[in-house]
């Protein structure tokens, strides 16, 4: 099949590089924790299905020697590969991959499989979820880790009116709020679909509109697909920072491994968390039970 014609989430990809290089390149609520677990477990390879334009390399960059994004989209692609021809680190080999994640076959086996920011959500089917995740686990070392960041919903459960963006949740994954000046993000939830829709105003006027789809995938349908596959996980964290380790709530922040792997890495990533006492991101409430409590965003 041609990889051009077949996604909804390639074309809006497509079309919002310029956007997600302004705005979602800055985010770095989960930076912390991606250098903290390359950091323990010094993977030499590492595969990022969904990579965009590699928002996530310079955590993985100080021990890996190998880096592979892959994604669907051209723009993300062409951005990715202009950031990192630019980067002249010799020690490290990058390369990005123009490929769908349910379908791609490479001849090598990495130590570090990661699917950040709820990359699987993008996926329409269940089907084609437990088919990215099989073709990861093919791809998987016997003794790496697929580490899956996965929350059912983008920034709320519920469909919201317009948020200004430095007033919201968001605010607080970014280091200088005013790049997020002007912007405003509201969400769309209609049975499974859940639509992030982003929009740029100017003088009252909107002169700017994207919008992302992905559906929605619970953290127990997750985990069932990785038991179905045989895969063994470990939930680390349920939201970035300190407030994770509160306790288990609705988003998976972990890992999964073929069944033989012995090796435990929560303990660690936590003495680290803590070790790092920085401010805590995302102290937000993501799970809404209803529409009043979406004030808070
Ligand atoms: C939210 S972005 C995340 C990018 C990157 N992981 C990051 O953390 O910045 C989701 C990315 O997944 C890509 N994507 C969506 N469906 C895909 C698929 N079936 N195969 C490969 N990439 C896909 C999109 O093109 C987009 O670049």
């Amino acid at each position: 099949m041609d990889l051009n014609d077949m996604s909804l989430s390639k074309s809006e990809y497509d079309r919002s590089a310029y956007f997600y290089d302004e705005i979602m390149n800055s985010f770095k609520m989960d930076f912390s924790f991606y250098r903290d677990l390359t950091e323990i477990l010094k993977p030499k390879s590492i595969l990022e299905p969904g990579c965009g334009m590699g928002r996530l390399f310079p955590m993985f960059m100080p021990e890996a020697k190998a880096i592979t994004g892959l994604d669907l989209s051209d723009s993300m692609l062409s951005q990715g590969r202009r950031y990192y021809a630019e980067c002249h680190d010799e020690q490290v080999q990058i390369e990005f991959i123009h490929a769908d994640m349910c379908a791609y076959e490479i001849d090598k086996k990495y130590d570090l499989i990661v699917f950040a920011l709820s990359v699987l959500k993008h996926l329409d089917t269940g089907e084609k979820r437990l088919q990215a995740l099989r073709n990861a686990k093919k791809h998987l070392h016997p003794d790496g880790f697929i580490v899956i960041d996965q929350a059912p919903f983008l920034y709320a459960s519920v469909s919201t009116d317009w948020i200004d963006a430095e007033n919201s949740l968001v605010a607080d994954w970014v280091p200088d709020s005013d790049v997020l000046n002007g912007y405003q993000w509201k969400k769309t939830v209609q049975g499974d679909t859940d639509t992030l829709h982003w929009r740029y105003l100017d003088a009252g006027k909107t002169s700017f509109a994207t919008q992302f789809t992905t559906y929605r995938y619970d953290v127990e349908a997750l985990i069932k697909h990785l038991t179905q596959l045989d895969m063994r996980h470990e939930w680390l964290l349920t939201e970035w920072g300190v407030n994770g380790l509160r306790g288990h709530g609705k988003r998976f922040i972990g890992v999964a491994s073929h069944p033989g792997q012995t090796r435990r890495l929560k303990q660690k990533v936590v003495e680290k968390v803590l070790q790092r006492n920085e401010r805590l991101w995302s102290d937000h409430h993501l799970y809404l039970a209803n529409k009043e409590a979406s004030q808070s965003f």
